[in-house]
C-alpha cells in the first residue's frame, strides 16, 4: 500500500501523521506500506519512521545524477536521505508538467541505478475510455514507458494502474474495470519480459469503505492512494483492510 500525498504537508504535519500513524500499523503483517512525501517532507518522513516497517519515498526524480539543473533532485539525493521507493509517471506529472513515456523510462532507470524501487504510473484519460481507446493507452504507456528496461530492471518496478478520471474525484473504477486493465498490463508484461512476475497497484479515489471490494480482486496487488492516505486513521484502515 502506497501513500502518494502530493503537494501536501509541511514537515510539523508530517510528525503529527507519523506519531498518529505508527501506532496503528505496527502489528501490520503481509503487507508493505510506503509513503511518498513532497521533498521537504522526506527527512522528518524517514527519521519518524525509522525503526518502523514503513518505508519512504519521493515522488518524482531528474534523470541526472546531479549537475546544472535548478529546482531538480536527483535518484542518488533521495536515495542518500533514506528513500527506498520513487513514483514515476504519475497523471499529474504527465498532464502539468510535460512527462512522457520516454521520460517516464529516463527516469526510471535512473532511479533503479541509484538503487530506488520504482512504482511507474500507467492510466487512461476519460476521453480514451469512452472512445474505446483503454487498451490502446496501456499499451503506448507500456511500450514508450516500461518495454525499454532490462528484465533486471523491470524486477524492481511495480506498475500502478491509475485511470486518471478516477483521481481525486470520487469516481472509482470498478473492482472488474481494475482488474481488467491490470490484466491487459499483465499480458503487456508477459509479452515483453516473459513470465516475470509484477506487482499491480490500483490507484484512483480508493477509500477505507472500497478498499476491501478492490483487493478481493486477484488482478489487484495493492493500492496507490492519494486524498486518503493524508488522514493517518484512513491510510491506516487501507493498509490494515484484510483485518
Ligand atoms: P486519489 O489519488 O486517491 O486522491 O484519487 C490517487 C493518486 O493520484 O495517486
Amino acid at each position: 500500500m502506497a501513500a502518494n500525498w502530493k503537494m501536501f504537508k509541511t514537515p510539523a504535519e508530517t510528525k503529527t501523521f507519523f506519531a498518529s500513524f505508527l501506532p496503528l500499523v505496527k502489528d501490520t503483517t503481509g503487507c508493505e506500506v510506503a509513503i511518498c512525501a513532497p521533498f521537504v517532507d522526506l527527512p522528518e518522513a524517514v527519521s519518524a519512521a525509522a525503526g518502523s516497517a514503513v518505508m519512504i519515498g519521493g515522488q518524482n526524480l531528474y534523470w541526472a545524477k546531479e549537475g546544472a539543473f535548478t529546482g531538480e533532485i536527483s535518484g542518488p539525493m533521495l536515495k542518500a536521505l533514506g528513500c527506498t521507493w520513487v513514483i514515476v509517471g504519475h497523471s499529474e506529472r504527465r498532464q502539468y508538467f510535460g512527462e512522457t513515456d520516454e521520460t517516464v523510462l529516463r527516469r526510471t532507470k535512473a532511479a533503479m541505478e541509484a538503487g530506488l524501487k520504482v512504482i511507474v504510473c500507467v492510466g487512461e484519460l476519460l476521453s480514451e475510455r469512452e472512445a474505446g481507446e483503454t487498451e490502446a493507452v496501456l499499451r503506448k504507456q507500456f511500450e514508450g514507458g516500461i518495454a525499454g528496461l532490462t528484465a533486471a530492471e523491470f524486477a524492481g518496478i511495480v506498475i500502478a494502474y491509475e485511470p486518471v478520471w478516477a483521481i481525486g474525484t470520487g469516481k472509482t473504477a470498478t473492482p472488474e474495470m481494475a482488474a481488467e486493465a491490470h490484466r491487459v498490463i499483465r499480458g503487456l508484461a508477459a509479452e515483453r519480459f516473459g513470465g516475470a512476475e509484477v506487482r499491480i497497484l490500483y490507484g484512483g479515489s480508493v477509500k477505507p469503505d472500497n478498499v476491501k471490494a478492490l483487493m478481493a480482486q486477484e488482478e489487484i496487488d495493492g493500492a496507490l492512494v492519494g486524498g486518503a492516505s493524508l488522514d493517518a486513521a484512513s491510510f491506516a484502515q487501507i493498509v490494515n483492510f484484510a483485518s
